[in-house]
This record gives structure tokens, sequence and C-alpha cells, in this order.
């Protein structure tokens, strides 16, 4: 799979390599024609107007709410719902489901490998209602360090937030499905943040567990400001609307609103509409390429990249090599005696774009003692030349 020729970024600075998708992936033409066609053919509000415009893109917009419930295996399309992103997901449950659920003393789970959109806010709610946050710690290798679920889920456990994968360091969960039959064994809560995971696995919330599932639509290929969070039907009488205003009531008097059914009362105002029609456009184009083929793509990546660098003695790889060979679609390392901006900074003269820093996971970096890493990042469009350009510059550094 090689698919650069959809991408017109790739094409125009055709000497580019670009290995930041985890940061935000290129968009193909079909996305960036989807934006266009709605701005230039369809332009017109959704949800309330009665002419034919404004009903048909009602239709398309409601459309992709189908295609995400399918792709992700939710029960309904109610059970979807249009965010900004990623951070905006976990903030709406940890706002509108927190604010209602969580009291002092209650216990709140998240772990030491989340990004800080899957961390501050439960922290912020714990300091807010005096509850405690409890922190699964990680070993080297990127896996929890768990003697027994039950000492960090306990009857007093309102929720479990958790990364799908790792953005710090490409590994999987190691213990998803055990924290998640656990959580419901005490009546708590499961968030799973998928960001890093949607679009290059298959997901399917239903198997999972998951209460709440959230990603982006810009590292899948599609625009920014639109995102995704599942809120599995039978936990939304829980989750009370995150912010109001129109479109999301059914009736207003002077004392009191009602409000509409979800998916609709959790999206007041004028939605991302541009961006959600890319979002459908970019799911088609991942469907058509097919998950499992990116999966596999990106993996013979990671594995060839992992073996190029093992030769490098300077470089030393984060999180455990045998968690991420055949597997993942990123890798993390640090090279001795180089700070990783110079590195990626190195990298960028030779035409090699890749993320360095903490990658706002400063708490994998504390664990794992690191001040900043250096993480390339595959996606469809990556081939093995452009890895093989990113191992000869490192090599070329370390020399
Ligand atoms: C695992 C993970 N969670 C959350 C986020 C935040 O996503 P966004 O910035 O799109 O809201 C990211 C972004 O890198 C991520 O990788």
């Amino acid at each position: 799979m090689d698919k650069k020729q959809d991408f017109p970024m790739l094409m125009h600075y055709k000497d580019l390599v670009y290995c930041d998708s985890a940061a935000t992936a290129q968009k193909p033409q079909m996305v960036i024609d989807r934006l266009t066609h709605y701005y230039t053919h369809m332009n017109a509000s959704v949800g309330r107007g009665v002419y034919a415009l404004a009903e048909q893109v009602t239709t398309e917009y409601e459309k992709v709410r189908e295609k995400v419930a399918q792709f992700i295996g939710a029960q309904s399309s109610q059970e979807i719902i249009f965010t900004r992103g990623t951070t905006d997901g976990i903030n709406f449950v940890a706002t509108a489901w927190g604010d209602k659920n969580i009291k002092a003393g209650d216990e709140i789970v998240v772990t030491a490998l989340e990004h800080h959109s899957n961390f501050v806010p439960w922290q912020q709610l714990a300091l807010k209602k005096q509850a405690t946050l409890k922190i699964i710690p990680i070993n080297q290798d990127g896996s929890f360090v768990i003697k027994s679920v039950s000492d960090w889920i306990t009857p007093k456990t309102k929720i479990v937030a958790m990364t799908h994968v790792s953005n710090a360091l490409g590994v999987y969960n190691s213990h998803l499905k055990e924290l998640v039959s656990a959580a419901h064994l005490v009546g708590a809560r499961v968030l799973v943040d998928g960001c890093q995971a949607f679009g290059y696995q298959p997901v399917n919330v239903q198997e999972l567990g998951a209460d709440f599932y959230v990603f982006s639509g810009h590292k899948v290929y599609g625009p920014t400001g639109v995102g995704v969070l599942y809120i599995k039907k039978s936990v939304q009488f829980d989750v009370p609307p995150y912010q109001f205003g129109g479109g999301a009531v059914f009736e207003v008097k002077d004392e009191s609103t009602s409000f509409r059914e979800a998916p609709h009362c959790y999206e007041p105002g004028t939605p991302p509409i541009a961006q959600v029609l890319g979002l459908g456009a970019a799911l088609e184009y991942v469907s058509a390429c097919g998950v499992i083929n990116i999966q596999r793509h990106v993996a013979q990546l990671c594995t060839q990249f992992i073996e190029g660098a093992q030769s490098i003695k300077s470089l030393r790889i984060l999180g455990g090599v045998e968690h991420l060979t055949g597997s993942g679609h990123l890798v993390s390392f640090v090279v001795k005696d180089v700070h990783a901006h110079d590195v990626a900074a190195f990298l960028d003269t030779r035409g090699i774009c890749v993320r360095a820093g903490h990658h706002c996971a400063q708490l994998v970096a504390r664990a794992l003692n690191y001040e900043a890493s250096v993480r390339v990042s595959f996606a469809m469009y990556n081939n093995a030349h452009d890895v093989t350009r990113v191992l000869e510059a490192l090599a070329a550094l370390s020399a």
C-alpha cells in the first residue's frame, strides 16, 4: 500500500517524508473535495431549514453519523455525538457526566499512559469534587503495573478513563478488557480514548464494552475541528447536556426548558457541518483502503524502522520493542547526548517531519525518565523508502 498519490500535500512536496501522522494526518483529495463541494454546492445549515438545500445537507450530515456508528460497531447512530475532537469529547464527559455523578470520596481511575487530554480533565474533576484520583503506574515497556485489578478498582470507583493506544510510546493498553470488566462489576463507567487507535485497527465499542469512546477526525485523514464522542445508549440517562443553546431544545419556557432526544440534545448551536461531511469522506476513504490493510501496512513500516534503529547504537527505543514489532503505527526513541528537538531539527534539514517533546504525556516521560523523545509515526501514505530515509538520516546524525 502506497497511497501518496491520493494526498495533494505529498504530491506538492514530493521530497517530503511526513512521519508525524500521530499528531495530524494528511488529507486525501477526496476529503478536500468534499469540503469544497459543501461550500460551493450545498452551503446551508442542518436541522432547521425546510427548503430543499437545507434538507439535503441535513440528510448528508446524518448519513455520516450512521457511517460512524457502523464503523465503530455502535448499536445506534443516536449514540454518536459530533464534537470538536478528542479533547472536547473527554471534557464533555468529565464535565457533564462528572458533575452529576462524582462526589467527595469517590474514586476516578486513570493511567500513567494517558495523553494530557485524558488526564487533566479527570484530575480537575477530582480536585473540584474532592474525589480521589488513582493513577495506575506503568512499567518501562508501557504495560501497567497491576498485581491485582482489585487494588485499583474498588466499590468506590465511579469511572475508569484510559487510552486504547498510547500516543507517547505506541503500545496498546495492556489490560483494557480486564479493566473494563472490573469497572462494570462495581457499576463504574469506562471511557476509552481511541484517538490513536481509531483508523489504525478495527474498533468495536460493544466488544470493548466502552461506555464512552472518543476520537478526532483529523487523525484519520479528516478535517480538523471535528471529533466523535460515543455514549452508550443505556448510559445517556446519566449524561445531561454539556452545553446549552439552539437546536438542542424541544420547548423553551420562561422558567424551564425541555430537550430533544440524543444525539441532538448534545449538539447545541450550528455544528461543524463541512468538517462532519469531510469526516464522512475520510471514513469512505479508510473503508476503501481497508482498516486491516492499513494496520498491516503501518505495522510493517514500524517493524522495518525498529529493526533498522536497533543497529544505531546511540538510539534507544522507548516502550519495549517486543510490544511494537509487528503492530502499532508509531515508535518513540531517544538519541544519546542529542536533545530530541535537535534530532527533529536535523531530520527537518533532510525534509523529514517527526515530532519531538513530551507528546502531551508528561506522566509517561517521568515514568520512563526522559525529558523529551523523538516520535516517528506512519500512515497509509508512507512507504519503505520513507523509513529508509529516516534511518539513513539517524545513522548520519549518530556517526
Ligand atoms: C491519545 C490521544 N488522546 C487525546 C489527544 C487529543 O486529541 P485532539 O488534540 O485532537 O483533541 C491526542 C492527540 O494527540 C492523543 O494522541
